[in-house]
């Protein structure tokens, strides 16, 4: 058992409403292992209730600095680090120009291996503890990617990127001898040894990656498919409704579909644990879709700034009611810091005036930005009361802010004089400079 005495944000259960932030001043967050030896809170709250709960626990005191819940990265490509300030005049150039090229890289093991130990240490610098990650074309970029995660015991979610036609020829899935035909078969196996190897393993687990529907057959999207029925506990990952041009394409190649995101329903890979990145152009019945078969939004919203492909609708997912969370989308996306991602999200809130809700615009709520990249993020992938919180019975995934680590961030949330304004500041101001320390659950 251990205990830390500093200022504490964590959120409410979700049952006692949306997105409500809990902070203590001067608390104390308890943590000791659970039955199956996981470190997970015991206790949070004020200093003198929990301490007195307490008596003769080991103290480590942060005077000054803020413990707060590991953030939750719901969409972000491990191969694509290098990618990041790639301007194009859209998507698909984005994706032809620069990310197929570097994306063929990892057929080397090395150069994966490098890069997936680059990624998993700046995941982990920037404060986020959870990620539902993209790898390539390549089984062994998934291998290289959960083998470093669980050295550092990452919570980590990937898969291998089915992608069996329309990119080019040497990121394709591939047979199982050169001159097979078996490309497609081949990627659904492989996927199926993969989440075998590791699903499950320590915090590891694996997610069905079909790249976007563009790049798949209907075999590919109907057995990957078939998988996410025979393996109810694994993720299910991709891309839809992000750009116009893809939307169109997509429909093209599914014209049986009422919708670009109903070609996926149609192929078995809606449901719980399915997270659909970006998710911009949406109609009500597409946000209909969303709710009744609980999957969820990965909201990307530096990626979708920089490229230019448009606003996700809060008002509309609020209408309709589905689940979202943040993501940084790394490397349509410009930055792994969750405190870049809040306030670009921001930015999209006050641009939202599709919505017609308001011809202003939104102004989200800081404890509403928050919790989209922590215990909403954690809700929306299924993982509700395990992270993304400090409420007892959650893994201890937390971080160490320190509002002082920049002249500007300690002069302005010096003055702060309400949560509010505490967290705003830290949203606006922040980045990986914010983050003191990052602190993984331990056990076995
Ligand atoms: N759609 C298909 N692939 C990708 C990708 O790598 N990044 C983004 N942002 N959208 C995609
Ligand atoms: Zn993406």
């Amino acid at each position: 058992m251990k205990a830390y005495r500093a200022s504490l944000l964590w959120f409410a259960p979700h049952s006692e409403g949306p997105a409500r932030a809990l902070f203590e001043e001067d608390g104390m967050l308890v943590v000791g292992p659970n039955p199956q030896g996981v470190q997970v809170v015991q206790a949070i709250g004020a200093w003198r209730t929990v301490s007195a709960q307490y008596p003769g626990v080991a103290v480590e005191h942060w005077p000054g600095r803020i413990i707060a819940p590991g953030f939750v990265d719901l969409h972000v490509h491990f191969p694509q680090t290098n990618v990041i300030g790639s301007p194009a005049s859209g998507l698909l150039p984005w994706l032809e120009n620069y990310t197929f090229p570097e994306e063929k890289r990892f057929a080397a093991p090395e150069y994966s291996a490098q890069a997936a130990t680059f990624f998993v240490a700046e995941l982990l610098r920037n404060g986020v503890t959870t990620a539902l990650t993209f790898a390539t074309s390549h089984p062994e970029s998934v291998n290289t990617l959960f083998n470093e995660a669980q050295a550092r015991r990452l919570r980590l979610i990937t898969g291998l990127c089915l992608m069996d036609r329309h990119a080019p020829a040497d990121l394709l899935n591939q047979p199982s001898t050169p001159s097979g035909h078996d490309a497609t078969e081949q990627s659904l196996r492989d996927t199926e040894a993969l989440i075998q190897r590791w699903h499950g393993v320590d915090r590891l687990g694996y997610a069905i990656t079909p790249r976007f529907a563009p790049t798949s057959t209907e075999a590919q999207l109907r057995g990957a498919g078939e998988l996410a029925a025979k393996y109810p506990e694994v993720w299910i990952q991709s891309h839809v409704a992000e750009n116009k041009d893809e939307i169109a394409w997509a429909e093209e190649l599914f014209p049986f579909s009422r919708s670009y995101l109903a070609t996926y329903d149609h192929f078995g890979l809606m449901r719980n644990r399915a997270i659909y990145a970006h998710c911009i152009h949406l109609d009500d019945d597409d946000r209909a879709l969303m709710r009744s078969t609980g999957a969820a939004a990965a909201v990307s919203p530096t990626s979708n700034l920089f490229l230019g492909s448009g606003f996700f609708d809060y008002v509309g997912a609020d209408r309709v009611g589905f689940q979202y969370g943040l993501a940084s989308d790394v490397g349509g996306g410009t930055s792994f810091s969750p405190f870049h991602t809040m306030l670009a999200a921001y930015y999209v809130g006050r641009a939202s005036v599709e919505g017609l809700q308001t011809k202003q615009g939104l102004s989200l709520s800081p404890q509403h930005l928050w919790w989209q990249h922590s215990a909403g993020a954690a809700r929306a992938m299924g993982l509700e009361g395990v992270v993304g919180n400090l409420l007892p019975g959650c893994e201890a995934d937390f971080v160490v802010l320190n509002p002082q680590a920049t002249p500007l961030l300690a002069r302005k949330t010096s003055i702060a004089s309400n949560l509010d304004e505490l967290l705003f500041s830290m949203i606006v101001l922040g980045d990986d400079r914010l983050i003191e320390k990052t602190v993984i659950s331990q056990g076995i």
